[in-house]
């Protein structure tokens, strides 16, 4: 296994869960690139950035979305469902073989208008399995991350206490991913199967999200029952 990635990019990164992502990360001593499609709003959101983290946290970059997806080996991915599809074809032009795209997005309905509570029907599947089809050869999409909450993320003085399903078709990409956001105190990747599985864990945002209506919370899972060694 080589070391773990010490930067990441963040496209959607001015946006609730990209942000909260960005300042536990920045404050893990992770260097982040902020992607936006708005550059005045990158740096508008590393301004931001470095107000909540301090002047410790790691090194903050602000580049429009080309850019900040070709700054990094790991690039996140945060956007509304609504502008997934382009958002991936438009950083897939950037991106380059063996860099892998880590997919957060949900396709719920309220992207478009509809419940929170009710996931769209997307013909591949999954908004990850759509950004695999999208992305050029040679990168892979993991999922993750889809239920996290965004609020708890950006309040960094709330410890977290939860699991992060990562879903995708190699081990070692997963193992990847994990070592950047188990680097992040208070989550723990758990391995939960191939790409396809992203259907499920994508659905789990919106019961989550009907957890919290009735428990007024953010809530997250836990899996239990696994091994300490889990890669
Ligand atoms: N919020 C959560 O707790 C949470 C938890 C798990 C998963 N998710 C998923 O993560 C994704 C991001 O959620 P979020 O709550 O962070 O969304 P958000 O606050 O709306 O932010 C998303 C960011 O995406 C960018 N974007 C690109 N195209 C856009 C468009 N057409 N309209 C609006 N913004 C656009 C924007 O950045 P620029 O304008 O700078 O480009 C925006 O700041 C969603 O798919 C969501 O389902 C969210």
């Amino acid at each position: 296994v080589s070391a773990p990635d010490r930067s990441v990019t963040i496209i959607g990164a001015s946006g609730a869960l990209g942000f909260g992502l960005a300042a536990r990360l920045a404050a893990a001593g992770v260097a982040v690139t902020i992607g936006s499609r708005d550059a005045e709003r990158a740096v508008e959101t590393g301004i931001r950035l470095r107000e909540l983290c301090g002047p410790h946290s790691a090194p903050v970059d602000c580049l429009t979305n080309a850019g900040a997806a070709a700054a990094n080996e790991l690039v996140v991915l945060t956007v509304p469902f609504r502008s997934h599809h382009e958002t991936v074809i438009h950083v897939a032009e950037t991106m380059r073989e063996g860099q892998l795209l880590v997919d957060a997005t949900v396709p719920l309905a309220s992207s478009v208008g509809g419940r929170a509570t009710r996931m769209l029907g997307v013909w591949q599947g999954s908004a990850a399995q759509q950004a695999q089809e999208l992305v050029p050869e040679g990168v892979r999409v993991v999922g993750a991350l889809h239920t996290v909450s965004a609020e708890a993320l950006a309040a960094l003085g709330h410890p977290l206490d939860e699991d992060v399903l990562l879903v995708g078709d190699r081990r070692a990409d997963k193992q990847r991913v994990a070592a950047l956001i188990d680097g992040i105190p208070g989550l723990r990747c758990v391995d939960a199967g191939r790409l396809e599985m992203a259907r499920i864990t994508e659905s789990l945002t919106a019961l989550l999200i009907a957890i919290n209506i009735r428990h007024h919370t953010h809530s997250g899972i836990r899996v239990t029952g696994l091994p300490e060694v889990r890669w």
